[in-house]
């Protein structure tokens, strides 16, 4: 099964089979890490992405990683933290799930994470990680050619709360 491992890192300079961008419905770019990967990527990437017809939170579509190390993006959309009763942690585990999913269907072998809803969308950070870390443990058993899955932190608080949830599982 595939190993989990954390690092900080600028995941746009990651050089893996395939990074996950945190984006929103529109797919269109945005800030944080959707913007870094827009910027880093170049304007294919939006030009490809005015063709994928938007995202449903917690699904997930693939586009071509264009001028990025990395070989595909595989965007997500995560919820809107609304205070935990709105079924935000199952619609987080599926992020998590659906982009193994579209990573097994590629057959890559390495693919990096940021702390999707971590940021913009207000998701607790403990319990982000855990949700992922549960979610991603079940999702790589049904995803063979999946080795290795980072989980990348833009800061020394968000890598503790990665390295937490990683010891704990
Ligand atoms: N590399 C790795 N992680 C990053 C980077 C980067 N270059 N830039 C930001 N991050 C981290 C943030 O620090 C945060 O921990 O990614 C995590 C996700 O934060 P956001 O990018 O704000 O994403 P999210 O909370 O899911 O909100 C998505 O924000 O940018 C808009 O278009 C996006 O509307 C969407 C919303």
């Amino acid at each position: 099964m595939g190993q989990m491992e954390c690092l900080k890192a600028d995941i746009c300079q990651l050089s893996v089979d395939a990074i996950v961008n945190a984006a929103n419905t529109r797919l269109l770019g945005g800030g944080g890490v959707d913007g870094a990967i827009h910027r880093a990527a170049g304007p294919e990437l939006l030009a490809f992405c005015r063709q994928l017809g938007g995202c449903e939170t917690g699904d997930a579509k693939v586009s071509p990683g264009f001028a990025l190390p990395a070989r595909y993006i595989i965007h997500t959309v995560g919820p809107v933290w609304q205070g935990g009763d709105r079924g935000e942690a199952a619609l987080l585990a599926s992020c998590y799930r659906r982009c193994i999913e579209e990573a097994q269907h590629l057959a890559v072998q390495s693919v990096a994470f940021p702390a999707i809803s971590c940021g913009v969308y207000g998701y607790p950070h403990r319990p982000a990680c855990d949700v992922a870390v549960a979610s991603l443990a079940a999702a790589l058993q049904g995803a063979p050619s999946v080795l290795r899955v980072i989980l990348v932190a833009f800061s020394d608080e968000m890598l503790e709360h990665w390295q937490r949830a990683l010891s704990h599982r």
